[in-house]
């Protein structure tokens, strides 16, 4: 089993989006069963929060359900049960370094990096501005998740 885990700032708008829509993809995928994702945050100020009603009405005009979701910190254990820890912008993926311990063996990096056809290198924080926001980072999610679904495909072919 290869673990991923998606990581933003607050867990509320752009790792619960990437998660969902991540899960929504994998479920017809021929990695279901060999694939599991999680998402959280570096912040603490919204756990057990529920997602941004902005994110959660965004991704359900294009079908994915995040409203099951329940926001959470990281912590130290993350790094020892999850394989991939893809940040949403460079301040996730900095912070994420200075978390992480001395023997860490997994890949930290952005999730942007899968999404080929984009010039974009970070889902911008959609939480201080309007829907067209929300839209914009499914728009980068959809396309990073079938990135990260293409390169994981290569990677578990025997
Ligand atoms: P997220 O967005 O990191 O995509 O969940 C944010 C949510 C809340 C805050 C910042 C970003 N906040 O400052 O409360």
């Amino acid at each position: 089993m290869t673990r991923v885990l998606f990581v933003c700032l607050g867990n509320i708008c752009r790792s619960p989006t990437a998660q969902g829509v991540f899960e929504a993809l994998l479920a017809t995928h021929p990695l279901a069963g060999r694939l599991s994702v999680d998402s959280c945050g570096t912040g603490a100020w919204h756990v057990g929060k529920a997602p941004d009603p902005r994110a959660i009405e965004a991704a359900a005009s294009r079908g994915y359900t995040l409203s099951h979701l329940r926001a959470r910190q990281i912590d130290a254990q993350d790094f020892e049960r999850f394989d991939y820890l893809l940040a949403m912008d460079q301040d996730n993926l900095d912070d994420l370094r200075k978390l992480s311990p001395s023997g860490f063996r997994g890949h930290l990096g952005l999730f942007l990096d899968y999404a080929s056809g984009s010039t974009e290198r970070e889902v911008p924080d959609p939480y201080y501005g309007g829907s067209a926001g929300f839209d914009h980072v499914l728009d980068l999610v959809e396309e990073a998740s079938r990135g990260l679904l293409d390169d994981l495909s290569h990677a578990n072919t025997p």
